[in-house]
């Protein structure tokens, strides 16, 4: 999905508002990744689950929404997976706190079978909390069933500056099978800031969603949901991560994408479940970085490794100049699950594609890259003030089956009663007036980097610091078991590290490392229920999820 044709089409005008209006319906498709069955040489195709509409076939990844700032529009997302089950080898346990329609019904504790629950986000977006599309929000086909925050229409703002959001899945406790059966797409807000720089635009602007998937043999998708090593558990288990052995861009396995020596842009998103790639060129070329999540950098940043982990968005050109008949391919260095696990495979996932210089110049004028990335709409703002600091655990526990579980909660001796881990369903803690400036600190006790998401807000990283601190357990209200991070132990160790140039931007996701605390601000503008989670989506999908609400709180 890179050319004009794959961005969506409005369906017609919402007659209340007036505003452009998207009816968009998720449904099971075949979807080609070009594999190849190594005997017969014969295609591969396999069942997944897109997004489309009346005048658009439904495609995997979905269709670009491709919008100028300040045009708000109407979107209607339906489920139309009627009569749509998990495939057998995309099994979804039901022992997690899931979107389980029955749970709205009669029979608690029968597994359901009936078809899946949906929900659409628009993640990054700063979009009002009952358009935004949160874990609560879904409906079952003809939205027969729905969650407690259903909303059947939509509104995206796109008050945004310039920016790459993206749209996925996000049922609760399904997250992770939605997205992996292709319920993703990307979606563009354009400003006059963005075209005053006259960067590579189509076909020179090549938006590379990156997936890792696992195929069974005849082609279709196969999600691991059995561990050897505890045989007791149920089957389908929830696993702590999930990593594919194949890398997707855009839907096809391995690409390799024949360019013109020349300037390309490149808008690179990562909706893997949990893989993190740091990625090299093969020639030793930098990334030129102009972005991050939430809009352009100040000014461009040379970058080796490009290290992008799920949720995030990278917004770089390559310069392929010179290089006519050269073919260069995107390494990945990064090791699973990140950083210090299992090394990538040099034969599969250590590659992410390729770009083979082997078409003429056209003669499109090929500019330069300004160095000031920002003329009209100002540097990237700098956030002051905040009125209040909040401390946020990461912690890995177990949940009652004794599975590995990463958490969240709070660190805060004030509230000896929510202290520690919390659960997705457990009490508010976070209540920022509308308007606040907050610094979030995100004190990560695991022994994983976790890219943690923030609905609603764009942050600053400010800096992250190695600290130590006591631990004591706790149980959580659903009887996993969690822990109390004593906050008169910590201990910050060494100076803060800001951070590095090209993470000095607006950003939605970010990763936090092992043994160190990240500290982000924010301005919360809108009020609502909103969230803030873990974007490895088997951790979100197991509690590492909490709501948050900007204002007052309904009774
Ligand atoms: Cu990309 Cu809450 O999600
Ligand atoms: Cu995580």
């Amino acid at each position: 999905p890179l050319a004009p044709k794959y961005h969506f089409l409005p369906t017609g005008i919402d007659g209340a508002s007036g505003l452009p209006l998207f009816e968009i319906k998720a449904q099971q498709i075949r979807h080609d990744a070009g594999l190849v069955d190594p005997v017969t040489g014969a295609r591969l195709t396999h069942t997944a689950w897109g997004y489309g509409t009346a005048l658009q076939p439904a495609l995997y990844p979905g269709y670009t929404f491709e919008l100028p700032k300040g045009l708000a529009v109407k979107v209607r997302y339906s489920n139309a997976l009627n009569g749509v089950t998990y495939p057998a080898d995309v099994p979804l346990d039901q022992t997690l706190h899931w979107a389980d329609p029955q749970n709205n019904g009669s029979l608690p504790g029968v597994p359901y079978t009936g078809p899946v629950p949906l929900v659409a986000h628009q993640h990054g977006g700063d979009t009002a909390s009952l358009s935004d599309g949160l874990p609560d929000a879904w409906a079952t086909p003809n939205n027969e069933i729905k969650g407690r925050l259903f909303n059947p229409l939509y509104q995206y703002d796109n008050s945004q500056e310039a920016t790459q959001l993206w749209y996925h899945d996000h049922a609760v406790g399904a997250t992770r099978l939605n997205v992996y059966m292709g319920l993703a797409g990307n979606y563009f807000i354009r400003d006059a800031n963005e075209l005053s720089l006259n960067l590579p635009k189509y076909p020179y602007e090549v938006p590379l969603l990156i997936q890792d998937r696992t195929f069974l043999s005849n082609g279709e998708l196969f999600y691991a949901a059995q561990d050897p090593e505890t045989p007791d558990l149920p089957v389908p288990t929830h696993l702590p991560e999930n990593f594919g052995n194949t890398i997707l861009v855009n839907g096809v396995a391995w690409p390799v994408l024949d360019v013109e020596p020349r300037k390309y842009r490149f808008r690179v998103l990562n909706g893997s479940d949990s893989r993190v790639y740091d990625m090299t060129l093969s020639n030793g070329m930098a990334f030129t970085q102009i972005g991050s999540d939430l809009g352009l950098l100040n000014s461009p940043v040379a970058v080796q490794m490009l290290s992008v982990a799920p949720g995030e968005r990278c917004d770089v050109i390559l310069d392929f100049a010179r290089m006519a008949g050269q073919t260069i391919i995107i390494n990945n260095t990064a090791n699973a699950p990140y950083p210090g696990g299992d090394p990538v495979d040099p034969a599969t996932t250590a590659q992410v594609m390729a770009f083979r210089v082997s078409l003429p110049l056209s003669g499109v004028a090929d500019p330069k890259i300004p160095a000031n990335l920002r003329p009209l709409s100002g540097p990237v703002p700098v956030l002051k003030a905040p009125v209040r600091t909040r401390k946020i655990l990461l912690f890995e526990g177990t949940d009652t089956l004794g599975r590995l579980q990463t958490m969240a909660g709070i660190v805060d001796a004030t509230r000896p009663n929510l202290n520690g881990t919390l659960v997705f369903d457990d009490p508010i803690t976070e209540n920022p007036k509308v308007g606040d400036t907050e610094v979030w600190e995100f004190y990560n006790t695991t022994a994983d980097a976790h890219p943690i998401h923030m609905h609603l807000v764009d942050f600053r990283i400010l800096n992250r610091q190695a600290f130590t601190g006591t631990i004591t357990p706790k149980t959580n209200s659903d009887g996993s078991e969690g822990g109390v991070l004593d906050e008169r132990s910590i201990k910050l160790l060494g100076k803060p590290r800001v951070p590095p140039a090209n993470e000095q931007g607006k950003k939605d996701t970010a990763k936090m490392f092992p043994g160190e605390v990240t500290r982000v601000i924010a301005k919360f503008n809108r009020p609502g229920e909103y969230l803030y989670h873990c974007h490895i989506l088997s951790h979100e999908d197991h509690e590492m999820m909490r709501p948050y609400f900007v204002g007052p709180i309904p009774p």
